[in-house]
Formats: structure tokens, C-alpha cells, sequence
């Protein structure tokens, strides 16, 4: 099997099967550092540098939390337009990387651009962890998530999967990904312009990847082992910002998870992922059903972060 030492997580793309178990048992023995609140001195001699070019809550707190917690150092910036990436002189990543990989040992980034990431870690010395990049992945968060369904439901395989949402979105393309190296069927429910794009279809064929495209949650909800939703009352993910100036709209029925539905379709042991933030696509009152690991996902976050800084700066296996 391949070292995580000084890679690259660029994508799931080119993530093998065992290496999720690889990833999910270092998380599983960091995680009581994040568990007791009791930070460790595993990275004291290194340093995360943050490069957010697109606003974040979880992603860049919990990744910069992480580090903390194993005792490394953390700096960075969370708006580009406060450095010269983003004033008059429009830095390209190139030459802003070449100076990052001087102050920190490995790079967390989120981009608005797709392949923005990639295309640090063609120039940095050090590794790059993509944090999201426009439409393109999204893979610490689905690890995060696939660590969540694993604890839940104590393996990945013999699952079904309902995808809810817009399928452009970055978590809906690494989880697909991801799909192919587990025995799990998708069913996939969209708007007409958020559907699965041709590209992307044609390589989930090639990958071998099983999904249905289906019209409402409520038409497959029964047969879903893993809810998985993302809005899709949603931000053009490959705008740097998107401030808000009209009304944001509804979500229809057909992408909606109620607690009504819940109840009367869902199957008793099906868990609801949401990689947050939310819309009305599913109301606060789901979170007090036995359904909801939103919540534990979040924590997870942290933990699963922990894991890939660890592993990528050589101080697990
Ligand atoms: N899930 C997620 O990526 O959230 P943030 O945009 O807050 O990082």
C-alpha cells in the first residue's frame, strides 16, 4: 500500500479501498485527543498553513482545530482579497505557493476554482490537502463522512445510498468517487439544472459506479440505508463570495427531508449526513430524531482532519 507520507489529497479519484480503512484507523486513535479535549504534542515541530480563498466554518476551523489539537502551529488566511491574490496584483497560485511552502509544512486549500489545489500541489514542496475546490471535490469532507457512515453501520458495503441535492456540488462528485470501491448503490435526486452533468456520468460508468436517477426523495426514501444531502437552494460554488440581495427561494418538496417523511417512509436504522450548511432542505426538527449524525459528523471533522495531518506529515501509519 501506498505511504501517506508527504502526499497530496487532492481527490478521492484516486483513493483505494483499503486506504479508507487506513485513514479511518488513525482517526479511530486520534480521535479521544478531540474526544477529552486533550491536545497532544504529535506535531509540535510542524506547521499548517491555511490558504481559504472561499468562505468556511467547518472546513477551515476544524482542519486548523485538528492541528491544534496535535499540538502543531497554525497560520494563514481565511480572505484572500487581504493579500495580493487578491488586490491589484491577482498572484497566481504559483508564485503565492512558492512563498507558502516557506512558512508552514503542508497546505490546507479551498478555491473557488476547479483544479486550483492540483495546481498548488504541482509547485508546493509540500503536501496540499484540497478543502474544496468550486464545483470540483471535496475529499476531507467525505471522509469525514464515509468515517461517520463506517462508525453507524460498521462497514461501507451492502449500502444504499439517497443523494439529495445539487449534484454540481463538490461532495457529491467525491462520494461518487468513492463509490467505486464499495459495494454501494446511489439513488440520485435533483432539479433538472443540478443534475449529474454527461462528463461526470460518463466516468462514474467507467468506474463502475451504481446509481439511479430518480424524480423525489419520497419515491426511493423507503430503500435509502444513508441519506445524503446537501441544499440545493445554493451558492455558484465558483464565485470567490456571494453576498445575499433577494429572496433565496424555497426548496421544493421533491429535495426536501421532513420528519413526517421520516416517519412514515424511512427505514428505522437509516442516517441522515448533511455536510452543513443547511437550507429548509431539512428542518431543525429532524436533528431530534434518531435519523440525524449531522451532528457527530461535525465532530468528526475534527478528528478526521487529525488523521490526514498525521498521516501526511509522517507521524502515523
Ligand atoms: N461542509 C463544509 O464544507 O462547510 P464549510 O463551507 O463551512 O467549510
Amino acid at each position: 500500500m501506498r505511504s501517506f507520507q508527504g502526499r497530496d489529497i487532492l481527490s478521492l479519484k484516486d483513493f483505494e479501498r483499503e486506504e479508507y480503512f487506513q485513514v479511518f484507523r488513525v482517526a479511530d486513535r486520534l480521535a479521544p485527543h478531540a474526544r477529552d479535549r486533550r491536545n497532544t504534542d504529535l506535531l509540535r515541530h510542524k506547521t499548517l498553513l491555511t490558504a481559504f480563498y472561499q468562505p468556511s466554518t467547518r472546513t477551515r476551523l476544524a482542519t486548523e482545530a485538528a492541528m491544534h489539537r496535535l499540538g502543531g502551529h497554525v497560520l494563514g488566511f481565511s480572505d484572500a482579497k487581504m493579500t495580493r491574490a487578491g488586490d491589484f496584483y491577482q498572484e497566481s497560485i504559483k508564485d503565492t505557493v512558492h512563498m507558502l511552502e516557506y512558512y508552514g509544512d503542508v497546505i490546507a486549500m479551498r478555491h473557488y476554482q476547479q483544479g486550483a489545489p492540483a495546481e498548488a500541489a504541482r509547485w508546493a514542496s509540500v503536501p496540499v490537502i484540497n478543502c474544496g475546490d468550486g464545483w470540483g471535490e471535496h475529499p476531507t469532507q467525505v471522509l469525514t463522512d464515509l468515517y461517520t457512515i463506517w462508525q453507524a453501520r460498521g462497514t461501507l458495503d451492502g449500502l444504499r445510498y439517497l443523494l439529495v441535492g445539487d449534484m454540481r456540488m463538490r461532495t457529491m462528485h467525491s462520494i461518487l468517487y468513492a463509490a467505486s470501491q464499495f459495494d454501494m448503490e446511489a439513488f440520485v435526486v435533483s432539479p433538472e439544472d443540478m443534475t449529474l452533468l454527461d462528463e461526470f456520468k460518463a466516468e462514474l460508468d467507467e468506474r463502475n459506479v451504481v446509481y439511479r436517477e430518480v424524480e423525489s426523495v419520497e419515491k426511493c426514501i423507503a430503500e435509502a440505508d444513508v441519506i445524503y444531502m446537501e441544499p440545493v437552494v445554493q451558492a455558484d460554488y465558483t464565485k470567490s463570495r456571494e453576498e445575499v440581495t433577494e429572496d433565496r427561494g424555497r426548496t421544493p418538496a421533491a429535495y426536501r427531508v421532513t420528519r413526517e417523511l421520516l416517519r412514515d417512509r424511512a427505514k428505522s436504522e437509516a442516517i441522515i449526513l448533511h455536510s452543513l450548511p443547511r437550507m429548509d432542505e431539512l428542518p431543525p426538527d429532524v436533528d431530534a430524531t434518531r435519523h440525524a449524525r449531522y451532528w457527530v459528523e461535525a465532530f468528526n471533522g475534527v478528528v478526521m482532519r487529525m488523521a490526514l495531518l498525521a498521516l501526511v506529515l509522517g507521524a502515523a501509519e
